[in-house]
């Protein structure tokens, strides 16, 4: 260390005592490596406002978006971009939330009493029509993983979830760990029995209802590639460099996504005793497909952008479904969801409940289950306030009257 001094102190920082061949007491020794470290090229390096910069408590986060900021600084990059990304160009991803910049909502004075915001859905009674989207791999941003996540939404007026596919718990653990049924989410499988036992051992855990997702197999994100190249480690991706040309497919592009036809959903039905959603539904041709098979409901999304890209937003095509599914299943929503206002938009265009992937996950990857709930409890509070301003006291009086909307 005395030859560390020596080379890199400026003169100011000479240390008398070091250089006379003395022994340094503490003290000294503490000065010198405070000044040792004070002039040492590393800091130098550094960000210079750097004693200026801190991570915010979970009491100063206000919005969603305050919570996207945090899980940055917080994750791995490729942890954090593995969620953000949206599919090729990222075009769905941004109109999903462009759109609701589209809708404005008309303001009336004078509430008429206390905002109530209970509802029921596929036999699940609610506070808010405000459901966990089922997303992937929830042990990646917190060791708790879906128990986590499961919790936190539970704490928040007993948010109901949906657990993916790709959990990284099994579905008996996180409903063990929060004492609460959940809903599951299916990616179909080719073979038949595999579906079966699947969708089998999550209702004996307690499934309450079962999502089948449509629009979405593998993913792809083509942010990922840069990810590769800024030597970053990645997930597996279903293109690129993790895939391997075949004689049928040179360019690696997936060819195991969307090998579904309709009559997936009659082949499963004798599996499933609880409601049976099909997710990813974004036209009202499939809407009434769905209806043809069986679905007992409807559940608009784009992946979040994750699917398609190109497609439209989900709040774009949301009325012409509901119109075309006419009331006899309940649809829900999801896709572009981060404010408390998005939430009432979507409902008063006819969703039954929305649904929301990436703030819950912002909420895990900033501060586990504490983070989750107070993301859900800022968003219901939002959605009471936004009712508030445009004077509904219930859920049964937010209806299309109250916006005006400017698709184009
Ligand atoms: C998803 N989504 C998703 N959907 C699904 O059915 N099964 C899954 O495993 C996943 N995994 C997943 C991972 C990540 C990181 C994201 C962002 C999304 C889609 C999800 O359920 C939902 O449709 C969207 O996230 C909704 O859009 P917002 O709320 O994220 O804008
Ligand atoms: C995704 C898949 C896992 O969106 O659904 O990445």
């Amino acid at each position: 260390m005395d030859r560390a001094i020596q080379v890199d102190l400026k003169p100011s920082f000479h240390i008398s005592s070091a250089h006379s061949g003395e022994v340094l007491n503490r003290r000294e020794s503490l000065r010198a490596l405070g000044a040792f470290l004070a002039g040492s090229p590393l800091l130098a390096q550094q960000d210079p406002l750097r004693d200026h910069t801190r991570v915010p408590g979970l009491n100063e986060l206000l919005t969603a978006f305050d919570f996207e900021a945090v899980a940055y600084t917080k994750q791995p990059r490729a942890v954090y971009d593995y969620r953000a990304y949206g599919s090729d160009s990222e075009f769905t991803l941004r109109r999903n939330r462009e759109a609701f910049e589209w809708v404005e909502l008309i303001p009336k004075r004078v509430v008429a009493g206390p905002v109530s915001t209970a509802c029921e859905v596929f036999g699940t009674k609610m506070a808010f029509p405000l459901i966990v989207s089922p997303t992937a791999a929830h042990g990646e941003l917190h060791p708790e993983g879906e128990l986590a996540t499961h919790k936190g939404a539970l704490a928040a007026a007993s948010t109901p979830m949906i657990l993916s596919n790709n959990t990284s718990f099994p579905f008996d653990k996180v409903v063990a760990a929060a004492g609460s049924p959940m809903w599951v989410q299916l990616y179909p499988k080719q073979q038949l029995e595999a579906n079966r036992s699947y969708l089998e051992s999550a209702q004996a855990a307690g499934a309450k209802a079962v999502v089948v997702t449509i629009d979405q197999q593998v993913s792809y994100y083509e942010r990922s590639l840069h990810d590769r190249n800024l030597n970053s480690s990645t997930r597996g991706s279903a293109r690129g460099p993790g895939m391997r040309p075949t004689m049928g497919n040179p360019y690696r592009v997936a060819d195991n996504r969307l090998w579904y036809e309709w009559k997936f959903f009659d082949e499963i039905r004798p599996f499933v005793k609880v409601p049976m959603i099909a997710k990813g539904v974004v036209t009202p041709e499939d809407a009434k497909l769905c209806l043809e098979h069986g679905v007992d409901g409807v559940y608009v999304s784009n992946h979040g952008g994750r699917s398609l890209d190109y497609g439209p937003s989900t709040l774009e095509v949301l009325p012409e479904i509901v119109d075309a599914v006419h009331g006899r299943v309940p649809v829900l929503f999801d896709s572009g969801i981060r404010r408390g206002s998005d939430i009432l938009k979507a409902l008063a265009l006819g969703a039954s409940a929305v649904c929301i992937g990436r703030v819950p996950l912002w909420g895990l990857g900033s501060f586990g289950a504490a983070g989750v709930q107070r993301v859900l409890e800022i968003l219901q509070a939002e959605l009471v306030q936004a009712m508030q301003y445009t004077g509904c006291t219930t859920l049964a009086s937010v209806d299309r009257k109250m916006l005006l909307t400017n698709f184009p």
